[in-house]
């Protein structure tokens, strides 16, 4: 299956102008996945929850929403990663994805995606496109 296509902040209802620098670490440490909500305090529906993680590949920004049922990854813990620190891990039916691509590896929604964010990363921070 193919991975969707970017997604862009600033069509989301509560996004972010493109241009925005998001509240993300450019340069942490490799093995480091963090969420971060946008758009309001958290708890209505125009909120957007995001995952930045540094992965083999760099660092990779994803919406937190998993492709089998929409619920986020760490929907009842906070880590997002599996026991070996290996996958993402969702943890509504544990589907395992790739921090590098977002592949699901295993689980119900192997083959799919999580969905890329688009931004642009550098030394000074992380921005919206
Ligand atoms: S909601 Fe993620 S595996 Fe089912």
């Amino acid at each position: 299956m193919a991975a969707p296509p970017l997604a862009y902040l600033s069509d989301f209802p509560a996004g972010p102008a493109a241009g925005t620098r998001l509240d993300i670490d450019p340069a942490m440490a490799a093995g480091t996945a963090v969420d971060l909500t946008l758009g309001t305090d958290g708890t209505d529906d125009d909120a957007i929850r995001l995952l930045a993680v540094m992965s083999t590949d760099g660092l990779k920004l994803y919406l937190n929403r998993c492709p089998h049922f929409g619920t986020a990854l760490n929907e009842f813990e906070p880590s997002l990663w599996d026991h070996r620190h290996r996958f993402l891990l969702c943890q509504t039916h544990g589907a395992l994805f790739d921090p590098a691509t977002g592949l699901c590896r295993r689980g119900p929604c192997k083959g799919d995606h999580l969905r890329a964010v688009a931004v642009r990363v550098s030394d000074d921070g992380v921005y919206t496109l």
